[in-house]
């Protein structure tokens, strides 16, 4: 495994046009944030050895390299999701190569289902904390020796990037939630008694990725900023619908705030 991510970071390194330290994960949401990045080089996972490849609708499958607010980024269009069948470390490999390649923070995003009964459709949520109720954990098996065995999990997200992410979000206007991000394996959406079950749990939203990314990045010192969109309300009082075309309806309407904070983040680190 290890040696195989290795070979991957050295076929990137071969062929990058710069040495970004930054990387995005371009999840729901962020797709306007593509759009700003000035390329330099994109290519296909399709293309890169070891890489798995990507097989959702509407995610584009490609490796970023290029510049973002003048600052040089690499940027995943597209993530691999557990409930399409990838294993864990599928799902984690481009963090792990990331790291190879000197990456030193990671911005993601995701859309999520809110269930904290203050939050609204539409809301931007800061991810403060997460919970892992997926099936597994990324780090199960051999260590690889980017980490210790039993890593520190205390703070998943950085709160300094969470402070700066406040400020930028005051001095723009954008409202801005803070919460904890609970992932499931999906790929059904909750019955409203599990959203009850897990806002009593303490999660704020709950969706079905980005934990085992964090978990990995953490296991690598890679510093994390995360954002939801909080893309329908899972009907914690009165059982609603939850569609994927309702989710991505959401998540388009709030895209160019959430790029606004994440351009601004991505020049402050
Ligand atoms: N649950 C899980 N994943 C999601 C949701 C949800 O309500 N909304 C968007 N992704």
């Amino acid at each position: 495994m290890y040696e195989k991510i290795k070979e991957t970071a050295e076929w990137l390194r071969n062929r990058m046009p710069n040495a970004p330290t930054t990387a995005i994960v371009l999840g729901t949401g962020l797709g306007q944030l593509a759009q700003r990045i000035e390329r330099l080089l994109s290519i296909p996972y399709a293309e890169i050895p070891n890489f798995p490849v990507s097989t959702v609708e509407g995610h584009a499958g490609e490796l970023i390299f290029g510049r973002l607010g003048g600052v040089d980024v690499m940027a995943m269009e597209g993530r691999f999701h557990y409930y399409e069948g990838y294993t864990m470390q599928q799902v984690t490999f481009p963090i792990r190569v990331m790291y190879e390649l000197g990456i030193k923070t990671l911005f993601v995003s995701n859309a999520a289902g809110g269930t904290n009964p203050d939050f609204q459709i539409g809301d931007l949520m800061i991810i403060t904390d997460q919970i892992n109720f997926m099936p597994e954990n990324p780090l199960h098996g051999k260590n690889i020796p980017t980490g210790p065995r039993f890593p520190d999990m205390s703070e998943a997200y950085s709160h300094e990037l969470i402070a700066k992410a406040d400020e930028i979000a005051a001095k723009h206007g954008i409202k801005v939630q803070h919460g904890v991000y609970l992932a499931t394996q999906g790929p059904t959406y909750e019955t409203p008694s599990e959203y009850r079950m897990f806002a009593r749990w303490g999660a704020d939203a709950v969706g079905m990725s980005t934990v085992p990314e964090v978990i990995v990045a953490n296991h690598c010192g890679i510093k994390v900023f995360g954002m939801s969109i909080i893309t329908d309300l899972g009907g914690t009082a009165v059982p609603v619908k939850v569609t994927h075309e309702e989710v991505q309806r959401a998540a388009q309407a709030v895209q160019p705030l959430m790029a606004t904070i994440m351009e601004e983040m991505v020049k402050t680190v």
